[in-house]
């Protein structure tokens, strides 16, 4: 086998281990089901059910949003005042920049730094759901998801979130008991995934988003899936497609964007409902690159052995050559390759 692509294989299936190894919860997730945890429609009663609802609401009755300030942009006020008009007994909180940071800088002064270190407003949006979450507990909805009928059935579960299509959880849905092990989980793994990856959006989805909770959610049922569902406090139970959105008894419908200049924040919400296409996307993007890499090499290698061959080869060149079986892609670029005759030869043999 012609050397340059024996150790460009090697390479490859190193790099490749390593980035599987990394991504293996990434890629578990894309065949979860959470069928283990799904909430049933069996045990939602229908809205404006007569049937009493025996089971303790363990949730409070708190809903937390998040926005820049007070001016929540028209065409979010009709699906904000569904919610609020469904709920007149219960808590509102809206939590706008300013008091987002005198939350975190008051109950959180460990992660102030991170958080007014985000160089995006979203993460920050992101993070302080998390952080409400976990201490009054309540339930976070977007702005952009309305309310078709009372969240009352989905007190009664310690915590709960809402999956996406076709795979991982969502932040834009999400219940929890105050302190709840599961939030957490999440608010102290904020800062370790507080990291660039160099593209905005992936940098977002990966240190505060939906990718970053699906990541979590997978590894904490992993951990804890030797322990009985039914008596685990720590169990996230997940709403599915169609309790969400999908039906005329589901609990919520999204409302579109309008004209409103904040194209950023649309884009984001795309974003958030399709981190999975996003994601799948960026792997294709390194594996072309990586590809492209590798074959501009190869043509470079075998043009370079050409060109010496039509020059004749220099015997000291050969010799360093034939001691580091590594070329820098410098020395290819740079034109100063040294291949000895035997390895034309083979190169020649493998492209004919
Ligand atoms: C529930 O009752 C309200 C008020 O009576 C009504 O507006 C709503 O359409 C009902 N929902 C369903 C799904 O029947
Ligand atoms: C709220 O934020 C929006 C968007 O940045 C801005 O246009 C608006 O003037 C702000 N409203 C107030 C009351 O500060």
């Amino acid at each position: 086998m012609r050397r340059s692509l024996l150790i460009f294989l090697l390479f490859a299936v190193v790099v490749l281990t390593f980035l599987l190894h990394s991504v293996s919860t990434l890629l578990a997730l894309l065949i979860e089901d959470a069928s283990r945890d799904a909430i049933h429609r069996s045990e939602l009663p229908a809205p404006n059910s007569t049937l009493l609802e025996t089971r303790p609401q363990v949730i409070p009755k708190i809903i937390h949003q998040t926005y820049i300030n007070e001016s929540i942009p028209a065409h979010w006020v009709p699906a904000q005042q569904s919610c609020i008009d469904l709920h007149p007994d219960y808590e509102y909180k809206l939590w706008t920049d300013a008091k987002s940071h005198d939350f975190i800088a008051k109950e959180y002064p460990w992660f102030l730094s991170t958080f007014v270190g985000y160089r995006h407003n979203i993460q920050r949006a992101d993070a302080i759901r998390y952080f409400v979450l976990a201490h009054y507990g309540g339930v976070y909805l977007d702005l952009d998801d309305g309310c078709k009928r009372r969240l009352d059935p989905l007190l009664s579960y310690n915590a709960f979130v809402r999956r996406t299509v076709p795979t991982g959880i969502s932040n834009d849905v999400m219940g929890a008991t105050p302190q709840h092990p599961f939030f957490l989980r999440v608010m102290e793994s904020l800062q370790g995934a507080n990291r660039s990856w160099i593209l905005p959006y992936i940098t977002i989805m990966a240190s505060t988003g939906p990718l970053f909770l699906s990541v979590i959610w997978k590894k904490w049922m992993g951990e804890h899936a030797h322990l009985n569902p039914d008596t685990w406090v720590g169990r996230v139970r997940v709403l599915m497609p169609d309790e969400y959105n999908q039906h005329a008894w589901s609990f919520f419908e999204t409302y579109e964007g309008s004209s409103w200049h904040g194209k950023d924040a649309r884009l984001i919400f795309w974003m958030g409902k399709n981190w999975l296409l996003l994601t799948v996307l960026g792997f294709v993007l390194v594996l072309t690159v990586g590809f492209l890499v590798w074959f501009v090499y190869s043509r470079l290698l075998i043009w370079s052995a050409r060109k010496r061959r039509e020059r004749g080869s220099p015997r000291m060149s050969a010799l360093r050559f034939a001691g580091s079986a590594k070329v820098p892609l410098w020395r290819v670029w740079a034109g100063g390759l040294g291949l000895n005759k035997q390895s034309y030869e083979m190169v020649a043999q493998h492209d004919a």
